[in-house]
């Protein structure tokens, strides 16, 4: 059996190993998501002191909750009794600290070690030296997120503005004021497929046509098969007969107030390495984030972010919603469709890259470099 080889004028994707192996999925589990800047649960959902929500980084469990002086902490979710996992629910809410399940030991929502069953009578324990074990946390786009390497990247350099130069103008995304917006719509996808197929996905848009009817009626020139995301800075246009970035082109709700004048009736898109997706339009952002859970499994939250006197005034942002609702679903279904496929022989060379998508291969470029190996 041959299989058919990639011609040389063609820029080849990945092979399909890259998206099966569990041994590739663990080296990017180490030098991706648990060493850089990693977005794990927006702000605004840990409302107040003793709410907390764990999520997967990696291979590590990471508790996130709000403190008592209303600041945001992570830690690893694991009591440093006998390494019991600590909260074993999504989100919740406690009074006043964190207890284990298994021996009790007790730990304030700062992590030190407040309590412990006996304690007393066990004067060695130091319970500054056995509070839980620290993440660090930053804030950005209304979300914490987390970073598992001893001596993380910079924030500036590696998240911010990694993102913002990639939208050409700096200023361009502060202008949405994401931080500030109300959460309007969430919705959460367990997707079959290897986390860089959702990423090489979002990034073009030849599939477009095909499978996204709604987003093309809504922005035309996607039907061209070139994304927002192939040209720097680049945002698509609405169709002149588009009066929102809604599933029937209805109007939607106001312009973000900071919004510019060259951003309005434009969907600018961004991806941010490893796991977030922002898209942006006039009066909504919708942000995913990834969490790569195995080679072949990735769940998505997606959250779709409003003005807040629009969530609040209990307006029907359901029109709203449902285009990128579909389009994830679409996609997400064609990323379940290739996943089977990533382990054909007819896949051993990878597939190629049409049309030039240089983007795209940049980011296997990135991909490499990280797992410190040459394009195979
Ligand atoms: Fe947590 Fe023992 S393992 S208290
Ligand atoms: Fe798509």
């Amino acid at each position: 059996m041959t299989t058919t080889p990639v011609s040389p004028s063609l820029i080849a994707t990945l092979p399909g190993r890259y998206y099966t192996d569990p041994e590739v999925f663990r080296r990017e589990q180490e030098a991706l998501l648990e060493s850089m800047w990693f977005c794990a649960v927006r702000s605004a959902d840990l409302d107040r002191p003793g709410a907390f929500r764990t999520v997967r980084v990696g291979r590590e469990s990471v508790l996130v909750t709000r403190d008592r002086t209303g600041a945001l902490r992570a830690f690893l979710n694991v009591c440093r009794h006998r390494g019991a996992r600590l909260c074993t629910e999504e989100s919740g809410e406690v009074r006043r600290s964190l207890q284990c399940p298994y021996h009790a030991w007790t730990y304030g929502l700062d992590g030190k070690l407040v309590a412990a069953p006996n304690l007393t009578k066990m004067p060695d324990v130091d319970r500054d030296r056995y509070g839980l074990i620290k993440v660090a946390l930053r804030e950005w786009l209304g979300y914490a997120w987390v970073c598992l390497a001893d001596e993380p990247p910079s924030f500036e350099e590696t998240v911010r503005h990694a993102a913002v130069e990639r939208l050409g103008d700096p200023a361009a995304i502060e202008h949405y004021g994401t931080e500030h917006l109300a959460l309007g719509k969430r919705v959460t996808y367990d997707v079959r497929a290897n986390w860089k197929l959702i990423v090489e996905n979002f990034m073009e848009c030849y599939h477009c046509a095909t499978i996204h009817p709604e987003l093309t009626e809504v922005l035309p020139e996607f039907a061209d098969g070139y994304a927002a995301q192939y040209y720097v800075g680049h945002g698509a246009e609405f169709g002149a007969g588009v009066a929102g970035f809604t599933v029937d082109g209805s109007a939607g709700f106001g312009r973000l107030p900071e919004v510019a004048e060259e951003q309005d009736r434009r969907y600018y898109a961004l991806t941010v390495r490893p796991n977030v997706f922002v898209n942006l339009v006039p009066d909504h952002v919708i942000l995913h984030r990834m969490f790569p859970l195995a080679e072949d499994r990735t769940v998505v939250e997606c959250d779709w972010l409003y003005a807040p006197e629009v969530v609040a005034s209990g307006a029907d942002v359901s029109k709203s919603a449902e285009l990128f609702h579909r389009v994830n679903v679409q996609d997400f279904a064609a990323c379940e469709r290739t996943q089977p496929a990533m382990s054909s022989r007819a896949y051993r060379g990878g597939g190629v890259l049409v049309p030039t998508e240089h983007h795209i291969g940049a980011f296997h470029g990135w991909l490499l470099e990280k797992l410190g190996e040459q394009a195979p």
